[in-house]
């Protein structure tokens, strides 16, 4: 028997975990910590750590014990964090785990210069993540502080800190497990009308987050955002290294990252009215008569009140409270970057909202007809474990330790 066979590779053994905490958390059961796993640390793995970047190719190595989680809620923890969504699915985050601490930092190898040169959409991706990572925590009964860095330049961009044990509230539960289910939909959405409480909860959701969601109603307001957005969509055909970025991260049927081809909406038809990007493969099939894109999509800008990195951040930890909110209620989101990567765009959007946020993100919002999930990488792919906290398989006992946190059979309603 090879060693291979005895002693299967963290990512074996996590995947296999994060297979069953997605099931788990599909049916609501939630992870149990008799659901332990045992997880080898090897002195190979602390070398790696020591020896340079940690990702990629990995026998990784996690010591299970951050916050004293076991390895099926970190596995988890981190799984949710990597559903968050991302510019062109790029999943721009890794993740360092400590004792005490996880911290998410920005992956530069995956910023993409050509589309976001300041790393913005980068930064928000990297801010959903974060809220991920925070809603999981909190699903599981822990309550945490996040201390973000200001500091652009280095070291991680935000810290979750764990400060206490707190049943979590029904809203809680509900927004981890949409999770799960969230998926960016550019199908055609119905004409339905999003009732105003609904409007109400997805506002209050990026107030929460320290941002402002503002709805595009009025009819004028509305033809010009669609107008700024379709010369944006083309400005950004006749850029190379835009169309270089897209036409390697798009199409992408058989990778862990990139939008695949299952995601794209309708081809587009010269009807449309709003220029929502194609993400579908160029030889398809025209569409279909009497399918349409809905006449007047609800538009809603997501903004912050100042532009520093950290903002960027906020920006997606609201934007990703907002995306849950929305499925919480049955409601899809596309999103349309083209008024937010082309600086002109941009500018003259903030013009139109006629205030001090700065627009981060631009949704397109309504009721559509499930879509599949895009892939994801492993979350190991994205982890690091600084050097002390790897340890060694001949020094360790197997095992975690005796503080896990007790899942709640039921969220106290509140
Ligand atoms: C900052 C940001 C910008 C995005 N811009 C666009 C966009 O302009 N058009 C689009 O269709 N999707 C956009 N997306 C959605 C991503 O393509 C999507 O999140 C990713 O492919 C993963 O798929 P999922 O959201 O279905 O999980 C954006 C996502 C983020 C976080």
């Amino acid at each position: 028997m090879n060693s291979s066979q005895q002693d299967p590779t963290v990512r074996d053994v996590f995947d296999s975990e994060l297979d069953r905490a997605h099931s788990l958390a599909a049916t609501g059961e939630g992870l149990s910590v008799t659901d332990e796993i045992t997880v080898r640390p090897t002195r190979r793995a602390a070398h790696q750590q020591r020896s340079g970047r940690p990702h990629q190719n990995q026998e990784f190595v996690m010591s299970p014990h951050a916050f004293g989680l076991t390895p099926a809620q970190t596995a988890t923890v981190l799984g949710a964090a990597c559903r968050a969504p991302s510019l062109l699915n790029t999943q721009p985050w890794r993740f360092e785990i400590g004792s005490d601490h996880i911290s998410v930092h920005l992956d530069d190898d995956r910023v993409l210069p050509g589309t976001d040169p300041d790393g913005r959409e980068a930064r928000i991706s990297c801010g959903a993540a974060l809220f991920n990572l925070k809603a999981a925590l909190v699903d599981l009964g822990l309550s945490v502080r996040v201390r973000v860095h200001t500091h652009v330049e280095a070291g991680p961009l935000a810290r979750i800190e764990v400060t206490g044990r707190r049943a979590p509230l029904r809203q809680d539960r509900e927004l981890a497990q949409a999770i799960w289910r969230r998926a960016t939909n550019r199908r055609p959405f119905s004409d339905i009308s999003i009732p105003l409480d609904a409007l109400h909860d997805l506002r209050a959701a990026a107030s929460t987050e320290g941002a402002t969601l503002t709805f595009a109603g009025a009819p004028s307001l509305h033809s010009r955002i669609r107008y700024l957005s379709n010369s944006a969509a083309r400005t950004q055909l006749e850029d190379a290294r835009w169309l270089g970025e897209w036409t390697a991260w798009t199409g992408r049927d058989h990778t862990l990252d990139g939008v695949p081809s299952t995601a794209a909406g309708l081809p587009p038809a010269a009807e449309d009215l709003w220029d929502l990007k194609d993400f579908g493969l160029p030889d398809r099939r025209p569409r279909m008569p009497g399918k349409e894109y809905e006449h007047t999509p609800l538009i809603a800008v997501l903004g912050t009140w100042d532009d520093h990195a950290s903002s960027r951040l906020r920006a997606g930890q609201a934007l990703q409270r907002v995306l849950l909110t929305a499925t919480v209620h049955g409601i899809s989101a596309s999103f349309l970057s083209q008024l937010i990567e082309v600086p002109t765009a941009r500018d003259a959007l903030r013009d139109m909202l006629k205030g001090p946020p700065e627009p981060q993100v631009v949704l397109r919002i309504g009721y559509g007809t499930p879509v599949p999930p895009t892939p994801r990488r492993p979350f190991t792919d994205c982890l690091h474990i600084p050097a002390g906290d790897a340890r060694d398989t001949a020094q360790d006992e197997p095992g975690h330790p005796p503080s896990s946190p007790q899942p709640f059979d039921r969220a106290p309603r509140r």
